[in-house]
């Protein structure tokens, strides 16, 4: 059984980015009590539409930033974005209040999935965004400015 009692924090330093993080967390984390305590289905099931809805977003913003950097771990980074959002669509569409006990395991690795992303590769993206990885810094663009250029 998942147990989730906390959020955890998000570091990539990128605000955007890590509003969007903290918001999936906590959808996440309220699913993951629901479906622990078999309580809300209706309520369950809406979670799951705006994860899904709030993902794509999130995906596509990230995946624009990534572009706009020339990030050169873009293409896997996309299709580690198109099997999170296949298995958030795939879990969405086999819920049903009958079965919704059965979502404990499905909800517990949408969390794992998401975290081990959000700290592993977006933090990838983080660190090289801000010049961490490259011995001679060559990246000029602060994050702030990065995050102006991709909110106009
Ligand atoms: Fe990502
Ligand atoms: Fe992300």
């Amino acid at each position: 059984m998942f147990s989730i009692t906390r959020m955890r924090p998000f570091g990539s330093g990128m605000q955007m980015l890590d509003r969007d993080h903290r918001a999936i967390s906590e959808i996440l984390v309220e699913l993951n009590g629901l479906v622990a305590r078999e309580a809300c289905p209706a309520l369950q099931l809406r979670l799951l539409k705006e994860l899904g809805q709030l993902s794509a977003v999130h995906f596509a913003l990230e995946e624009g930033m990534m572009s706009a950097t020339r990030y050169p771990s873009l293409p896997a980074h996309q299709l580690r974005h198109r099997r999170m959002a296949e298995e958030i669509r795939r879990v969405t569409a086999s819920w049903s209040a009958k079965t919704a006990p059965a979502l404990v395991q499905p909800a517990g690795l949408l969390w794992e999935s998401h975290i081990l992303h959000v700290e592993n590769e977006d933090l990838d993206f983080g660190r090289w965004v801000n010049g961490f990885r490259s011995p001679k810094p060559v990246r000029a663009c602060k994050v702030a400015q990065l995050e102006e250029a991709v909110a106009v």
